[in-house]
């Protein structure tokens, strides 16, 4: 199973991804969080320690790496290079792991515009579309905000999308470009997740503009979840949160899979 976490910037899903990932591997999954946000920050989130967090080096930085699978020199642009790196060993070799999760961070590629052909590029796309097959059990994706990086190479493969939304058009037209694009490239399942809900009204405003069948849950606003990223705590330490996100794994069981 390959969930993608999207949606609009801010609206909580490196928070929500986290959360769910642990509870997962609490439940004895064998979890890979991928960090595909440029700027990363999942495993903060997932409560890496800092030394631990010190050694993580995105796959696209690493030169080498890149440069000994796609057959092409460090630094070079517009030269031949393999475009089917061999990338089934690089998920257990290059993620770290805590709390029984398993962090890869991808990092990101200085693309000087869109649709790159560059060999970082050839590779984080390749080991997109592949963490499933290495990865039996769950492969939950942190994705960068917004929807101009989603697309054929960097959600090939998924299984569903969860789209956190919160009480705001903006998240909701998100949500919207979502959707289609998910249709375009034949993705079926969408779901919605709404956050930082604070009252009834907020509630309303998302079930009225969002597809009833495909609302997984809510979480609420919580000063909890605020203050654990201010004072650098993961934010599965907030009861609430935790208790609320449990709800939504069981009705994404229930609907999804
Ligand atoms: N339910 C909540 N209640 C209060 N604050 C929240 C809640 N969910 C998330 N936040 C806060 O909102 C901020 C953004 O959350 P988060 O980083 O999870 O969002 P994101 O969608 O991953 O953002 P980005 O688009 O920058 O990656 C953080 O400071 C987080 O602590
Ligand atoms: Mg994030």
């Amino acid at each position: 199973m390959k969930i993608a976490i999207t949606g609009k910037g801010g609206v909580g899903k490196t928070t929500f991804a986290a959360i769910i990932s642990r509870l997962y591997a609490e439940e004895g999954y064998k979890v890979l969080a991928v960090d595909a946000d440029p700027d990363e920050n999942l495993a903060l989130a997932l409560g890496f320690p800092q030394n631990l967090i010190d050694e993580i080096v995105p796959i696209s930085e690493m030169k080498n790496l890149v440069a000994e699978r796609t057959k092409s020199s460090p630094g070079t642009f517009g030269k031949m290079f393999k475009i089917n790196p061999k990338v089934d060993d690089i998920p257990e070799r290059y993620c770290k792991e805590y709390n029984g999760v398993k962090v890869l961070t991808m990092g990101t590629v200085d693309t000087g515009g869109s649709g790159c052909i560059c060999p970082e590029n050839v590779l984080l796309k390749r080991l997109t579309s592949h963490l499933i097959l290495q990865n039996k059990d769950i492969v939950i994706m942190d994705m960068e905000a917004g929807i101009e990086h989603l697309g054929r190479g960097t959600a090939e493969g998924v299984d569903a999308f969860i789209v956190v939304v919160e009480p705001g058009i903006r998240s909701i037209q998100t949500y919207k470009y979502v959707k289609k694009l998910a249709k375009d490239i034949g993705i079926e399942k969408v779901f919605v997740v709404a956050n930082k809900i604070k009252n009834e009204d907020d509630e309303d405003y998302i079930m009225k503009n969002i597809d009833r069948e495909v609302y997984l849950g809510s979480m609420h606003y919580s000063e909890d979840v605020g203050n654990s990223d201010r004072v650098n705590k993961s934010p599965y330490e907030c009861k609430n949160t935790l208790e609320e996100i449990k709800v939504i794994k069981n009705k994404l069981a229930n609907i999804a899979f």
